[in-house]
């Protein structure tokens, strides 16, 4: 049998700001023989977070921190090509974290979920993955929309913004108002998502913006960016609003957190922040995905998902979400599921 090669992309030094090559090391390696009790995985495709760059930090977050000259820690799909396991068989799709590799050896340590034939891996690992169903329980366990309510998402043309925003209108909000970067993003989540208002952040005045769109002041916050946007929103809260804090990626690659200037508000207006790690809801992900099915089905969530073929292109791909140079969710494709 021919020697199996492993291509291997590996953190040797923590980055400052977008990740580049000198912080990694591109490597070949055979595949080990598998002990007993583990299963090879041939990995097919892999999700592109915004946390493969938190976890490139040097600090530990809710998971340890990437030790150095390990694989890059990400999550993702692919196909079963020998099993020493029990619970697997050759074939099998499974989900789990297999990294920036082209193999994934899944040892006692890991966790590596069979996953139903027929759904398409760019579905499992968006609208059905850690994008939609963060978008769900964030959405509706903590920000909570009651009908005629007004919600402001950030980063609301991005996987999660974008599928949080289309919740809060099933959800009969009075209003639901986007920020991103571009006018070309805004159009799309207005004219195409149906918020009714989106900011562009990068050219308006988004304070004055947030006044005009929320006239009726802010009762729940999705927040995806954290920094500046957030204190701005802070100061146009309403009696007992809501933020949900889902993620802060205005300051992942940022050594010093900017701050807070208006928390203040949030003792005047009795609100409250709360965060949350959808990892803690990996038992209720079949609960948020009957939900979304028949929301997909009849159009009233839409979705993007743009697949870059690759494993080189791993780091290049991660940098986007940090330029916004893309829509929706970004998938990486490592290799075809065999026929
Ligand atoms: N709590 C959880 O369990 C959980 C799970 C999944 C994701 N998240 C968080 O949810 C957020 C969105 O994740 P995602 O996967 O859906 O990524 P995404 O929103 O598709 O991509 C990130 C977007 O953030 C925007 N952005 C980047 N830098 C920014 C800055 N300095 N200021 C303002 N906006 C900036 C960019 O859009 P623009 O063009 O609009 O700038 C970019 O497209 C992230 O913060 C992520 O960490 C949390």
């Amino acid at each position: 049998v021919a020697m199996t090669v492993n291509r291997r992309i590996l953190l040797t030094a923590r980055p400052d700001g977008l990740v580049s090559e000198d912080c990694l090391d591109r490597v070949e390696e055979p595949v080990a023989p598998l002990a007993d009790g583990e299963v090879l995985v041939r990995v097919l495709t892999l999700s592109v977070d915004p946390t493969n760059r938190v976890w490139m930090r040097e600090e530990d977050s809710y998971l340890p921190a990437i030790p150095i000259g390990d694989v890059v820690r990400a999550a993702g799909m692919g196909e079963v090509v020998e099993s020493r396991h029990a619970d697997y068989n050759a074939g099998d799709l499974v989900m789990g974290m297999p990294g920036w590799q082209d193999y994934w050896t899944v040892t006692s340590d890991d966790d590596a979920q069979v996953v139903p034939p027929g759904i398409p891996a760019e579905d499992m690992l968006s609208i059905y993955g850690g994008t939609g169903v963060t978008a769900y329980f964030g959405l509706l366990e903590i920000g909570r929309p009651q009908p005629g309510e007004t919600v402001v998402v950030s980063g609301a043309a991005g996987g999660v913004g974008s599928i949080a925003g289309q919740l809060a209108r099933v959800k009969e909000a009075g209003r639901v108002v986007g920020i991103a970067g571009t006018d070309e993003k805004c159009r799309w989540v207005v004219e195409d998502l149906g918020f009714d208002a989106c900011i562009n952040y990068k050219t308006e005045d988004v304070d004055a913006r947030l006044l005009e769109e929320c006239p009726a002041g802010i009762d729940v916050f999705f927040d995806n960016v954290g920094g500046e946007i957030l204190d701005a929103v802070l100061n146009q809260i309403n009696i007992g609003a809501r933020i949900v804090m889902c993620g802060a990626i205005s300051e992942y690659t940022r050594a010093e957190s900017p701050g807070l200037k208006n928390y203040k508000s949030l003792i005047m207006q009795r609100g409250r922040m709360e965060g949350f790690i959808i990892l803690d809801y990996l038992d209720r992900f079949v609960e948020a995905i009957m939900e979304l099915v028949p929301m997909v089905a009849d159009g009233r969530i839409k979705y993007a998902v743009e697949v870059v073929d690759g494993l080189e292109h791993a780091p290049a791909t991660l940098n986007r979400l940090f330029t916004g140079d893309h829509t929706g969710k970004l998938i990486v494709r490592v290799a075809e599921p065999s026929a």
